[in-house]
């Protein structure tokens, strides 16, 4: 008798992001315009392919870098250059030796490794993450075994921070919650708290004893390399334990190669010890040892004073071309008499508009512009052909509420 155990089976449902990003994919109108995943093109709305990375890849050919095992927390001189880039060069936590940090599969897989390290090791059964966040952030989490909450963070239709909404969430769950906070660029709303603001979480966070598990993706796209990682420096200052984790996707162009990693700021070098022994063990049983290439490309070039210069004035280029995105798409709304405040207001990757997921649908399938369903926009995928007629459509629709 044969089996047919996957015949009843159902379909899982396509990923919120990546599903309409592979629609796009499809769409044969050549005038399409893909805002859906968080990448950064370049002007000519390519990938860019970083001279950063270029000469980084040449010199590992040219040594004939051979392509072994990492061990399981992955390459030493990628976490070290790493954790300066997080915690800043004169971190006393660093001097401390205090921060464990494990290589990771993206930021998705530092934000996984966080989580089991949680549930595991610290007995932590709870996250609560912002009421919009990056749709990944619950499945990821749940999958990873925590139960998943929401605080208050942003109201949609007036595109308004709350902040106060936050904190009154924040101060109302018990001890040792984890609570994850976007550092920059907040993913899907381009609006970051003020650094008096963070002052405030930070106090709360330390006061109430939860346990903040910072999420840094975009670092340098907001103010730029060293502004943007400041909450995580701020709180590092207060001696409290947490969790980071960072991705470098976007800012090496290194999408594919999985670049990541997950810092644990602990309170001794002792501690970091310890905590490394169990990440090792995390990632020994989940993926055995992390992907050499992409860490091996960052580490050339972080390990390098010039080509360290010039990789943070490339990803200074691709910031200040977003903001000149930002302001084209401002001023053409401005232009048709629609107030794209999104634009202007918001900033980095992302954008939360005020549309709809019917108006969504309407922008996709009649003006060939993919977003995603909850009204986020990729203003990174923006070129500056694509601003008038995203102008346009983003009016039309909006001229369609009133009739
Ligand atoms: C995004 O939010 O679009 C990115 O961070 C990429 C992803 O994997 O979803």
């Amino acid at each position: 008798m044969l089996n047919h155990i996957f015949a009843a089976l159902p379909a899982a449902r396509e990923d919120a992001i990546l599903g309409l990003n592979a629609q796009f994919q499809q769409d044969p109108r050549p005038n399409k315009v893909n805002l859906t995943v968080g990448n950064y093109v370049n002007a000519e709305g390519r990938l860019p392919l970083q001279a950063t990375v270029v000469e980084a890849e040449r010199r590992m050919l040219a040594r004939g870098d051979l392509h072994g095992y990492l061990p399981s927390l992955g390459l030493a001189s990628y976490a070290k250059a790493l954790e300066r880039l997080t915690f800043g060069a004169d971190s006393p936590r660093l001097h401390l030796g205090a921060v464990a940090t494990a290589q990771a599969i993206g930021g998705t897989g530092a934000l996984f490794l966080g989580a089991a390290f949680a549930l595991d090791a610290l007995g932590i059964h709870e996250i609560v993450i912002p009421n919009y966040s990056w749709t990944n952030h619950q499945a990821l989490f749940e999958k990873a075994g925590l139960r998943v909450s929401t605080y208050r963070y942003f109201e949609k239709a007036q595109g308004r921070l709350l902040f106060d909404e936050m904190l009154e969430d924040l101060r109302s769950l018990p001890p040792k919650t984890m609570v994850l906070l976007q550092v920059c660029c907040h993913n899907p709303t381009g609006t970051d708290l003020t650094s008096e603001q963070w002052t405030k979480v930070i106090e709360l966070v330390a006061e109430r004893d939860l346990l903040p598990f910072f999420d840094l993706a975009y670092q340098g796209f907001a103010q730029g390399l060293e502004a943007d990682a400041e909450p995580v420096r701020a709180c590092e200052r207060t001696g409290m334990n947490f969790l980071v984790s960072v991705s470098l996707s976007k800012s090496f162009s290194l999408y594919g190669e999985r670049v990541g990693a997950l810092h644990v700021a602990s309170s001794s070098a002792r501690e970091a010890g310890v905590i490394e022994t169990i990440l090792k063990r995390e990632a020994r049983t989940l993926y055995s040892n992390p992907p050499l290439h992409g860490a091996a490309v960052v580490a050339e070039i972080l390990n390098d004073p010039q080509l360290e210069a010039l990789w943070r004035s490339e990803v200074e280029d691709m910031r200040l071309r977003i903001i000149t995105m930002r302001e084209s798409l401002w001023k053409a709304g401005e232009a048709l008499g629609v107030d794209l405040r999104f634009a202007r207001e918001q900033h980095g990757i992302f954008s939360l508009t005020p549309f709809t997921a019917e108006e969504m649908k309407v922008l996709r399938e009649e003006f060939g512009i993919y977003g995603i369903a909850t009204g986020r926009i990729a203003m990174a995928g923006f070129t500056a052909p694509a601003i008038e007629p995203a102008a346009r459509a983003f009016a039309e629709v909006l001229a369609r509420r009133g009739r």
